[in-house]
């Protein structure tokens, strides 16, 4: 928890990082405690903690079990699509972990090295990424619904020494075979893993290749336990990989130190939550949500963390999130708002809730897009608790905006439909136009944090420095760009409308149009496509893909569209809910050839848009606004 009130503690971390941090730094064990709390590295980043020693894993669980916890719960493991719901506590999880890591060590991991894990919401997932930490290995989690190509992608800049995965995942009765595109991704990869481990699910088993992979189980039983490594707090965590405005996923790097401070912060002061509660983030391990809390945060913490292999809607009914808040006793419960669409579209009045008692609940916080007004209204009227939406990105690891429960004056203020509130400690939130301008009230341009960020948040790319430094840093230097687009009010709320780059949130998954257009592209009746991100009821927003057809092509539409929505899910996955494409006699560009992808985006969701002084056509716009009616395309249709 956080003793001061939330403005005391907000302007303590902004006048002096350095003792705010190391206040937050006291707060979790070290083997050493850093030598300095903020300092930068040989690339001139800022960085926190230089000379803390530490491992991540004993932090989240060893430590719990010598404080006389081990008989505590640490893991629920709740599986609708599976029929089982699995306790496993600190001292029985701390065995496994020790167990997996010694066999990941015998199969030559070891510090630095990296383990890509591709696995559905089961407990090997928790496990393995743990089991690397507790080496001091760098895991690289990659979300089951990706397809081989996308998979292949992570391998080959990750270059993994071993991959963790399992027979298949089960997307509501639906089961999804992992093998054979994992099997697909080693192929198409150029940098080879020399082993991997399957999980064998009863729903379906995979075939081994021999002296490539190993069947979990038995390599698991017949496995030493290892202990933990020291590893320096700079020492690289995790590589997750996230959707930038290019093809090329960023492979976003965390460090062990700030991590695991930020992280430890956050679950008292952000989330109200304390050794012993049960936290449930409703998210995958794919993801930063669940990098952060659903395994990492909770656990340090000491809290139980719920990992949920099931659905908002249809595992088996619109109850199902109700139901695990009452079964487990979750104190705190995080989701994205598209669930909650989910659920609404299927219960509108939420009668499936009065099945369940959930007074245990505290506090509800949704995140991964923006919180729409009519969703935060349905909430408000459906729990008794406070709805809390707040702003977070895979970069920074933990929020930026967040009405906080943990502080002495919770709630500071009032939450505001369509605002995450206001910016937590650390974060120097600024608003900018286009000229690097610092913008007042109620105007909307470029949100942007000034340096440091704090602990927790990356300090690099995966391998290219210079990208990190020109995707964040190079517009506005000194402040962090977030390619989110926002303002504040006059009382300082802030409210977050959506990016401002060519990055798309579907369903609370972040796409990048430049990883969509490369598939479209490769179609070979495309001469040339622009994909963007429209607005949709349930899922925040679809992807819609623009075509113009190779000179002499006479594809039929209906065909092609659904060519097109096959190679997508063949060559991203599934989950990037690609359905419409229609076909154009031009595209809308700059002069110097740059598509205004930002003006289609609001002609589809029936936005006021300006031409831009450069486009190079200004009637293009008016046949895109016709060709959307005449096909019904988003709310222009
Ligand atoms: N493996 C394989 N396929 C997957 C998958 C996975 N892990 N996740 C989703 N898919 C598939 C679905 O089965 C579906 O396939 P279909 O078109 O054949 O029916 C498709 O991808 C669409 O997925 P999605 O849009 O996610 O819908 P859903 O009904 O599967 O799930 C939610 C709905 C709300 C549960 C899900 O979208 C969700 O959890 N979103 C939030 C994500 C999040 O936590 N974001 C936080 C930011 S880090
Ligand atoms: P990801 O990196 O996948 O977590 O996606 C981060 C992006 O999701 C942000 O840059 C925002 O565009 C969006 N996002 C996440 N949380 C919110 C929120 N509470 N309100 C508005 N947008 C959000």
């Amino acid at each position: 928890m956080e003793d001061r009130g939330y403005a005391d503690a907000y302007w303590a971390s902004i006048d002096d990082p350095r003792a705010f941090w190391r206040r937050a730094a006291e707060q979790i064990d070290w083997f050493e405690f850093p030598t300095s709390i903020l300092d930068t590295d040989d690339n001139g980043t800022p960085r926190w903690f230089r000379g803390g020693k530490l491992n991540t894993a004993w932090l989240a669980l060893d430590r719990h079990v010598a404080a006389g916890r081990g008989d505590d719960v640490a893991l629920i493991y709740d599986s609708p699509v599976t029929g089982h719901i699995d306790r496993y506590t600190f001292a029985e999880l701390t065995q496994r972990v020790a167990r997996v890591a010694g066999g990941l060590a015998d199969l030559g991991v070891g510090k630095g090295d990296r383990v890509v894990v591709y696995m559905p919401m089961i407990p090997e997932a928790v496990i393995a990424m743990l089991a690397c930490a507790r080496l001091g290995a760098v895991h690289s989690v990659v979300f089951g619904g990706f397809a081989a190509p996308e998979l292949a992608a992570r391998i080959d800049d990750a270059k993994p020494k071993v991959v963790l995965s399992a027979s298949c995942g089960i997307e509501f009765q639906t089961v999804i075979p992992y093998k054979p595109l994992l099997d697909e991704a080693i192929e198409l990869a150029e940098s080879k893993p020399t082993r991997t481990v399957i999980v064998q699910r009863p729903q379906c088993s995979a075939a081994l290749i021999e002296a490539r992979d190993l069947d979990w189980a038995s390599w698991e039983a017949e496995s030493e336990p290892v202990g933990w490594v020291e590893v320096d707090a700079w020492d690289p965590l995790y590589i997750l990989y996230t959707s930038g405005t290019t093809g090329q996923p960023k492979g976003v790097v965390r460090d062990n130190g700030g991590h695991a401070v930020a992280l430890n912060y956050s679950m008292g002061a952000i989330y109200g939550c304390d050794a012993g509660d049960v936290y449930w983030a409703a998210s995958d391990v794919g993801w930063v949500v669940g990098h952060s809390y659903i395994v990492y945060a909770p656990l340090i913490k000491g809290c139980a963390t719920v990992l949920y292999e099931g659905k908002p809607v249809r595992t088996p009914d619109a109850g199902a999130i109700w139901r695990v808040i009452a079964e487990h006793g979750v104190k705190t419960f995080f989701v994205a708002p598209t669930a909650f669409r989910a659920v609404k579209k299927e219960d509108p009045d939420a009668e499936l809730k009065a099945r369940y008692d959930i007074s245990c609940l505290d506090y509800l916080f949704v995140a991964g897009e923006r919180l729409d007004p009519p969703t935060y209204e349905w909430l408000k009227s459906v729990v008794h608790t406070p709805v809390i939406d707040h702003w977070w990105q895979t970069e920074t690891g933990w929020s930026i905006c967040a009405n906080m429960m943990g502080v002495a004056d919770a709630p500071c203020a009032p939450t505001r439909p369509g605002s995450p509130s206001f910016p937590v400690p650390g974060y120097d939130l600024r608003v900018f136009d286009d000229d690097g301008n610092e913008l007042g009230p109620d105007q909307e341009g470029n949100v942007v944090i000034k340096a440091p960020l704090p602990p927790g948040t990356l300090p690099t790319i995966w391998g290219d420095h210079s990208r990190f430094e020109d995707a964040y840093w190079s517009r506005y230097p000194g402040f962090y760009l977030t390619g989110d687009g926002g303002y504040r009010d006059a009382d300082g709320y802030v409210y977050i409308m959506g990016r401002v780059d060519d990055v798309m949130n579907v369903a609370g998954h972040r796409l990048s149009t430049g990883e969509l257009e490369e598939v479209v592209a490769a179609h070979p009746a495309v001469a040339e496509c622009a994909v963007v991100g429209i607005a949709d009821e349930d899922k925040g927003q679809v992807p819609l893909g623009l075509v113009l057809l190779k000179d002499g092509v006479n594809a039929e539409l209906a065909a092609l569209e659904a060519e097109l929505v096959q190679m997508v899910r063949r060559r991203v996955g599934a989950f990037a809910n690609f359905k419409q494409a229609l076909v154009v006699p031009r595209l809308p560009k700059t002069r110097s050839g740059k598509i205004l992808r930002q003006v289609i985006r609001k002609i589809a969701d029936g936005d006021p848009y300006e031409a831009p002084s450069t486009i190079d056509d200004p009637a293009i716009l008016e046949e895109i606004e016709t060709a959307f009616g005449e096909r019904g395309v988003g709310r222009a249709g």
